[in-house]
């Protein structure tokens, strides 16, 4: 049997991508190995967004051919890079022996087969089957409890900075009769909480809106939400939301469904309207605090995360201050934080990229300073209260902790034996860390 390894960078869409990879690979005969060095074929699922998550592929491979002194394993590439870089990549990176593109993954048997039985050079950036079969991978999730279902594929929307339109394509939304039955199934099969994720999750439109008819809600995706909590799954997570497309419907439906979990990722980017306005969000600062202000309203205490850009082509000390201000405003539980890295092909990366390393690096670190000042007064509220927390993992740090996930979406630790895994249990939260809460169960 041939090993095959296979490394993840990027979102929880390459996550997903890799899962139904590894099912795919195991029914058609492969080994999933996670020995590295052991392996016949190793498989790297790479990202595009920032240079530095590029850079990842090349120093993998780098380090892959120091240490297989012996034999070279087959190496693929699957992911974004490969989508955008194609046929190049073999020129550029010595030793790639097949690319597989974005839509290309329901094929993956056949590049790694021609692959080792000697041709060279194999490349597939075409597009989906159209029978594809987007169920969620049953055998090879990363979690027994948690899956990750992916109801929307691609973006339209192109924001300036972005590669993903390139490296994604357009939008496909999965049916909601598809969705329902594959929530269903994930239930049956002991998962308690299925995460709907999406480049842009609430931007969900299926072609006909069969099997959401009888739901409240002005989008589809507040039907659809609404369609998942009925399956009677434990609990429901969905990212990543669309600031423009998010709507108040979505929150009706959160303040209306216990088991729709009180977390939103809305990512802002910028607290000032005229970078937004270079960045095509489609969003003012304006609109997306009258979204917050609503979040906030709800009675499910609903737990908010972003993304921000530092530095955008344009940028001046003003309108970083008036995202210093919108950060201190909103409180968010977390936030994840970047410097503008410009992508070929984007519309961004034909603008000057006039704020100046050094401004960069300053302005993040500001930035970082002025959220964790924020974070740290918000997740104080979180002391003393009683989570319901999902433990999923035997804790790396302690012989008898667990860890798992709170329904706004908290690391949480805590002593507790393995029998509590995939049990949601109360936890009342002891102490407050910057990426995480600890606590104690109580019976
Ligand atoms: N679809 C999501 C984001 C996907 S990319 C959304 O629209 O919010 C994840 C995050 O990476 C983005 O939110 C953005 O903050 C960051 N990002 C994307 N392109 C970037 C670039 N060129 N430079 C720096 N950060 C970038
Ligand atoms: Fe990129 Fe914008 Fe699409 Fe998000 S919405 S993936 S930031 S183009
Ligand atoms: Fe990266 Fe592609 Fe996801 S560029 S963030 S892996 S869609």
């Amino acid at each position: 049997m041939k090993k095959v390894y296979l490394e993840t960078f990027g979102c929880q869409m390459n996550v997903s991508d890799s899962e139904r990879v590894s099912t795919v690979l195991a029914r058609d005969g492969f080994e999933i190995t996670s020995d590295q060095l052991s392996a016949d074929v190793v498989i790297i699922n790479t990202c595009s967004v920032r240079e530095k998550a590029e850079h990842k592929l090349y120093s993998h491979v780098g380090r892959l051919r120091k240490k297989a002194k012996l034999k070279m394993p087959v190496i693929g590439v699957m992911g974004c890079v490969a989508q955008l870089e194609g046929e190049t990549l073999f020129k550029k990176i010595q030793g790639v022996d097949f690319v597989l593109g974005t839509r290309a993954v329901g094929r993956i048997s056949n590049a790694v087969n021609e692959t080792l039985s000697g041709r060279s050079g194999y490349l597939d950036v075409g597009e989906r089957e159209d029978d594809y079969d987007w169920t969620v991978a049953d055998t090879h999730r990363h979690s027994p409890y948690v899956a990750f279902l992916p109801i929307i594929e691609g973006c339209n929307k192109f924001c300036t900075y972005c590669i993903v339109p390139f490296s994604r394509g357009r939008e496909r939304s999965l049916t909601a009769s598809d969705i329902v039955r594959q929530v269903l199934e994930l239930r049956r099969n002991g998962v308690k909480e299925v995460h709907l994720i999406g480049q842009n999750v609430n931007s969900y439109r299926p072609q006909t809106d069969s099997g959401l008819e009888q739901f409240a809600g002005k989008s589809a995706f507040s039907r659809l939400l609404r369609a998942v909590a009925a399956t009677g799954i434990e609990r429901v997570k969905f990212t990543t939301s669309f600031p423009r497309d998010f709507r108040d419907d979505i929150v009706d439906a959160i303040d209306e469904h216990e088991n729709l979990c009180n977390w939103v990722h809305l990512p802002v980017q910028s607290g000032s309207n005229k970078v937004l306005k270079a960045m095509k969000r489609g969003h003012t600062i304006e609109k997306y605090l009258a979204k917050i202000d609503r979040i906030k309203a709800s009675p499910r205490d609903i737990a908010l995360t972003t993304d921000i850009i530092v530095g955008f082509p344009g940028e001046t000390e003003p309108d970083f201050l008036d995202t210093v201000k919108m950060v201190e405003y909103c409180g968010f539980d977390m936030a994840y934080m970047f410097k503008y890295s410009p992508r070929p092909e984007t519309p961004a990366y034909e603008m000057s990229d006039d704020v100046s390393p050094a401004e960069k690096t300053l302005r993040f670190m500001e930035l970082e300073r002025a959220q964790k000042h924020s974070q740290d007064r918000q997740l104080q509220k979180y002391l003393n209260k009683v989570l319901k927390v999902l433990p999923e993992t035997a804790s790396s740090r302690s012989d008898s902790g667990l860890t798992g996930h709170s329904t706004c979406h908290k690391i949480v630790n805590f002593e507790g034996s393995n029998e509590m895994l995939g049990q949601i249990v109360d936890v009342r939260i002891t102490e407050i860390k910057t990426n995480s809460l600890f606590g104690e169960v109580i019976k």
